[in-house]
């Protein structure tokens, strides 16, 4: 038929058996709403043998996965392997014979996807990756197509739904880091390794295609400054609480005065703020602009169905471009800009110290962050004598001030510990 699409996919798991499944079982659902009649030619698996929940006839799926590239009667390409390798090399080909790839891979979009998209330029083809942030969320297209004409100031995004379910248990149930952690892999929503989710590190690879599309300068993996929740306990959650904040792990894009930031890491929200009732492993990307003032997408950022109906969308786009046979042209350009350095980009604390409450500790403190120009906001006590717990949260300065004064504060005499800093968001300054 003229309107038939072959494709092809690069994995059979989480994504790739769902995809399957729904291209088989709502063919004709599909094809009555699209036009498109899409087929499943080709699928690359590491195991054939494996059982799975959908049926292809014989001799469909591979262990080969450059053969469901090079196939003929493959015209779109579905990358659903994960990681960086084979599946670059797999997805440069498919776009170097002028095939349009669809992926879900945040990973290989992260880190190698100037040289991807500069292949699908170069061959005039689309490379869309809906679901490689907020899994089923829609926030690729509308920033880079929707809101190509804003002026986009920030995005924050809860983009990392075990760590999102882990803080959630931590705030509602007083419970320990470790006991939350314990609980998510039980239900499924931590792997048995959860070090890519807790350290911010899957985070960060969503926080650089976010900045990266919010600004139109290309923003590396590398360029990304991180930090996990591993260090969050539920005293500093209590705190937060105590001030009317939540504590989240956001991802953070943004555009300063010196330029382009990407960061990852804890971040006291106030309680009002529309990402701040974000509960358990759902996602919600935030974005403030000039025009639009301020959007909330929200919804499951991950799962088998979710991101498989992302795939989907991209799917039928990218068909709809192949047959209509013409030169695709790249939904956004990069050009060169400037990447701030996060020591220079300004940013408010909350520092937790265990002091002995004796006279004279608060002006020591106070002259502590003074010294490096940082001023003071709020002072809390709690306790006396030498279990007094203080928590200060400053005004905007310079990170690079904050971390001297942080420092500072660490050699005074009567501060036994600093136990805990947290970078507070809130609207003033
Ligand atoms: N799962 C989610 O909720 C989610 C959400 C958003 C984005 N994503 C992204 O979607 C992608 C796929 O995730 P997933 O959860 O579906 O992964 P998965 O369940 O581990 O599935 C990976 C699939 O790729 C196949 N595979 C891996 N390496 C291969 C190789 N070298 N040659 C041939 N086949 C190979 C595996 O074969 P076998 O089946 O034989 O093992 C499996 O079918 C990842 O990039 C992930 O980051 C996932």
């Amino acid at each position: 038929m003229e309107n038939t699409v072959g494709i092809g996919l690069l994995g059979a798991g989480t994504v790739g058996g769902t995809l399957i499944r729904r291209l088989v079982e709502e063919h004709e659902a599909i094809g009555a709403k699209t036009g498109l009649d899409l087929q499943v030619r080709r699928v690359a698996v590491r195991d054939p043998d494996k059982p799975r929940d959908f049926t292809l006839p014989p001799g469909v799926l591979t262990e080969d996965a450059m053969k469901v590239v090079t196939d003929p009667s493959v015209g779109l390409v579905v990358e659903v392997m994960g990681g960086q390798d084979p599946a670059f090399d797999l997805v440069l080909a498919a776009l170097d014979a002028g095939k349009p790839v669809v992926t879900a891979n945040k990973e290989l979009i992260a880190a190698r996807g100037p040289d991807l998209i500069a292949a699908a330029e170069r061959q005039g083809v689309p490379l869309l990756f809906e679901a490689a942030v907020g899994g089923g969320i829609p926030i690729i297209r509308p920033l880079s197509e929707t809101l190509a004409g804003e002026q986009i100031a920030r995005v924050m995004g809860i983009v990392n739904g075990t760590t999102n379910f882990i803080l959630t248990r931590m705030s509602e149930d007083g419970q320990e880091y470790e006991t939350a952690l314990e609980e998510a892999q039980v239900l499924g929503y931590a792997e048995p390794d959860p070090t890519a989710d807790v350290s911010g590190a899957d985070a960060a690879a969503k926080a650089a295609i976010l900045a990266s599309l919010a600004f139109g300068t290309w923003v590396g993996l590398d360029q990304v400054y991180r930090e996990g929740i591993e260090k969050v306990s539920a005293l500093d959650i209590q705190f937060a609480a105590e001030l009317g904040y939540v504590i989240k792990l956001l991802a953070v894009a943004e555009r300063t005065g010196r330029g382009v930031c990407a960061r990852v890491h804890p971040v006291m929200l106030p309680a009002e703020h529309p990402l701040a009732s974000i509960r358990g492993a759902t996602n919600a990307i935030y974005i403030e602009g000039p025009s639009i003032d301020e959007l909330l997408f929200a919804g499951p950022g991950a799962g088998g169905e979710p991101t498989a109906s992302a795939v989907l969308g991209d799917v039928i786009d990218a068909a709809r471009e192949l047959l209509a046979g013409a030169v695709v042209a790249p939904r956004i350009r990069f050009a060169a800009g400037a990447l701030a350095d996060f020591g220079d980009v300004t940013t408010k604390w909350s520092v937790r110290l265990l002091v002995d409450d004796e006279p004279g500790v608060l002006a020591q403190i106070a002259a502590a962050f003074g010294e490096s120009d940082v001023s003071i906001k709020s002072v809390w006590q709690e306790g006396q004598g030498s279990e007094a717990t203080l928590l200060i949260v400053t005004h905007g300065a310079a990170e690079g001030r904050q971390r001297v004064a942080a420092d500072t504060l660490r050699h005074l005499e009567p501060v036994r510990e600093v136990e805990s800093v947290i970078r507070v968001e809130s609207p003033e300054a």
